[in-house]
């Protein structure tokens, strides 16, 4: 979502008369996007700009700008706590990203205060529109600052377009924000309640990129599968997106269990543009703390729906997120999570520690029940361990298999290309560069593990094919 929103910002920018650049040394506006969703992300992030302004004391007129959902979280006292960041806007405000980097500059040449009604302690002059204390524009030493936080009931980006690298694949939000409150999440608060595009657009713009070359599309949303719009549901959107001439393979994430759906799961089985692949969140194993998760299903209502999608789709890949350790949970609840991995057996999982996020109900459940911070790292490895061993076994009942590949990159050595299977596995194997975007077919060698080695079958090693 966030590489997407990058996109997004740069054919903002772009049409608004900028020039994208690549190093920071090059770029009068340095833009860090980013993340809220765990701890971790913040921490980082916060590095990041630190280190801009090193380059920032070189070159004063240079503008730091924090953008995306921890920016919206943090808002205004990501200022205070970095105080040479320039601007913080949330994720519904890139719309108006032109006219906001024109307004810091004017403020900063103009050397006059800004209108508005100066708070006494902080100094901060709350300007409208967006509703009060929304959009924030403060003078420190240094120069203007603004915070841009309005969250849009309505802004979907309808009718913005990415700049996209050149390249087969290409992601296609579909739709913004999400209406679960899951206690643990963040996200519905940083980015507002569910909002789908048209899917006129949204067909449009596959549309598009297929003539100009795109084959592999990947619908983005944060509950993607509960889209819907004037009457179309995610599964009649899905099955048009697949029909659209030139698109070869589409994939979709991330879907909530909830709507898994037998309409669904039929358009993946009878689509043959649609990858045999599900990313399925399940975030724990056990029905107690799937509760208190708000997650709003059980742990055999999920098992059905695996049952239901291996059933129409029998080859699929499923992969999942896990979170361990979420407040209250016991040892033997946290045991039931790594049952849950043996029962399902997927090939790949997306492993988190809890981490508290200031606002979310889970926050508020009692102190004495939070896990250890040694024992949530425990927890955390043992399910790495399971779940490592659990995707080793499968791809090595995969070696032997002779899959289609389309080629997404360079490999980590020379002489090497990258590809993904349609089940999302990455294989590398012996090519030059310019195959990229090319499909092709290669015999599944080994596994390191997570990934394959490949090589390419074809005219070259007939006999491999025979597997
Ligand atoms: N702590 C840990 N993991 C989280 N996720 C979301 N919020 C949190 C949190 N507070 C995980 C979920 C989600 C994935 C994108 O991030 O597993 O599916
Ligand atoms: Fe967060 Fe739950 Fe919404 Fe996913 S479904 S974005 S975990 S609130």
């Amino acid at each position: 979502m966030n590489i997407s929103d990058g996109e997004l910002m740069e054919g903002i920018l772009e049409r608004g008369g900028y020039e994208i650049v690549r190093a920071p040394e090059d770029a009068d506006v340095v833009l860090v996007n980013t993340c809220a969703i765990r701890e971790h992300a913040e921490t980082r992030v916060l590095g990041r700009v630190s280190q801009l302004n090193g380059l920032k004391r070189e070159r004063p007129d240079m503008v730091i700008g924090v953008t995306g959902c921890m920016a919206q979280r943090l808002g205004e006292t990501l200022l205070d706590q970095a105080p040479y960041v320039d601007l913080v806007m949330g994720p519904d405000g890139y719309r108006g990203l032109p006219d906001t980097l024109g307004r810091l500059e004017r403020a900063s040449s103009s050397r006059s205060r800004p209108r508005g009604l100066a708070d006494p302690d902080t100094g901060a002059i709350r300007v409208a529109p967006g509703g009060p204390g929304r959009i924030v524009e403060r003078r420190s030493k240094r120069g203007p600052q603004l915070a841009v936080l309005q969250l849009d009931m309505d802004e979907n980006y309808q009718g913005l377009e990415q700049r996209r690298a050149i390249g087969p694949s290409a992601w296609v939000p579909i739709q913004r924000g999400c209406d679960h409150r899951c206690t643990y999440c963040i996200v519905p608060y940083v980015r507002g309640g569910e909002k789908n595009r048209s899917a006129i657009d949204v067909l449009a713009e596959i549309r598009a990129l297929a003539e100009q070359g795109v084959t592999e599309v990947t619908l983005l949303g944060q509950t993607v599968n509960s889209y819907v719009w004037n009457g179309v549901g995610f599964p009649a959107l899905l099955r048009d997106v697949a029909r659209v001439d030139g698109i070869r393979r589409v994939r979709f994430t991330s879907p909530h269990p909830n709507d898994v759906t037998e309409e669904l799961v039929s358009v993946m089985a009878d689509e043959p543009a649609v990858c045999e692949q599900l990313h399925l969140p399940a975030q724990a194993g056990n029905d107690r703390t799937l509760k208190r998760m708000l997650r709003r299903y059980t742990v055999e209502s999920l098992l059905d729906k695996v049952d239901m999608v291996r059933t129409a789709v029998p080859d699929v890949a499923l992969s999942t997120d896990i979170i361990v350790a979420f407040p209250g949970e016991s040892d033997d609840e946290f045991r039931d999570t790594l049952e849950l991995m043996r029962a399902v057996r997927f090939d790949e999982a997306y492993t988190y520690k809890y981490s508290a996020r200031d606002g979310t109900p889970a926050t508020r459940l009692p102190q004495a029940d939070f896990v250890d911070p040694l024992e949530a790292q425990a927890r955390l490895e043992q399910l790495i361990e399971v779940s490592r061993a659990i995707q080793s076994e499968i791809n090595a009942g995969e070696v032997g298999r002779v899959e289609e590949v389309l080629v997404e990159g360079e490999g980590r050595d020379d002489g090497q290309i990258r590809g993904r299977t349609r089940r999302n596995k990455v294989v590398v194997f012996d090519g030059s560069r310019d195959r990229l975007g090319d499909y092709t077919h290669t015999l599944l060698k080994r596994t390191t593990g997570a990934t394959f080695v490949g090589s390419e079958v074809g005219a070259k090693e007939p006999a491999t094919v025979a597997v």
